[in-house]
């Protein structure tokens, strides 16, 4: 989409974050989704990443204990088709078998690792949810998806290339990407990482994805002001 001669400039996101989720979603509704009504996080557990603006946001999970707005899967979700404004996606990073059962423990309800899969990477998680979104999405709403590469089993997981094809099978459009530094990261922590011959791994992307074309028909950003908070 071409800018109006006489129009500003946008004031664009970086696409590098050095700081916390919950600061990062704010400022992402900000600048892709500012007029979002329907919300929905498929798996809130806690809520951690969310803050306070973001009460109007509509939290499942398939664990009852953390408490979801509503108990279900992102295999089928609750929503009519064409409803949804942002789908807000942040699955279990690791394979269950990541972890050993010590290690599985405290992290299983935190980061949903009782409900990852048996495999080398997380890959399959996303297919199910990504046919949910296209139905529920409206033209042009958009998923926001956390998403992790790892090291396991001695290989560089590529998660979000397998993620993106994923994507891109069901007929969605991966659009952008933003990095995100948490200086606070890492908290998944074993002694073995000392001895491994892999970079330190401190990042995490945040994918935007849109059912439609990458630019939206109209360019929300444009008009400024917009805080969530
Ligand atoms: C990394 S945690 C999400 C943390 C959350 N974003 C927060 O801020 O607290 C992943 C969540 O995905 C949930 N989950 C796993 N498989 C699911 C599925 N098929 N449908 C819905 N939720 C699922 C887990 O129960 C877990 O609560």
């Amino acid at each position: 989409m071409k800018l109006a001669h006489g129009q500003p400039p946008i004031a664009r996101l970086d696409s590098v974050w050095n700081g916390r989720d919950r600061e990062l979603l704010n400022a992402m509704f900000s600048f892709y989704a500012p007029r979002a009504q329907r919300i929905v996080d498929v798996c809130c557990n806690v809520r951690r990443m969310w803050g306070r603006w973001a009460s109007n946001a509509v939290g499942y999970d398939i664990d009852p204990e953390v408490r979801p707005d509503v108990v279900c899967s992102w295999h089928a979700l609750p929503d009519a088709d064409h409803t949804v404004d942002v789908l807000v996606y942040d699955p279990p990073h690791l394979p269950l078998a990541a972890a050993s059962a010590r290690s599985l423990a405290p992290f299983a309800k935190r980061y949903g690792l009782a409900h990852s899969i048996r495999a080398d990477n997380v890959a399959e998680l996303h297919a199910p949810m990504l046919r949910e979104a296209r139905r529920v999405l409206r033209t042009d709403g958009l998923i926001f998806a956390k998403i992790k590469d790892y090291i396991h089993n001695h290989r560089y997981q590529w998660n979000l290339e397998l993620f993106n094809a994923n994507v891109r099978a069901v007929g969605l459009t991966p659009c952008d990407l933003i990095v995100k530094r948490d200086p606070a990261g890492g908290t998944l922590k074993s002694g073995r990482w000392r001895r491994a011959y892999h970079a330190r791994n401190v990042h995490c992307f945040w994918v935007v994805v849109r059912n439609g074309r990458c630019e939206p028909r109209f360019l929300p950003s444009l008009e400024r002001g917009h805080s969530r908070r």
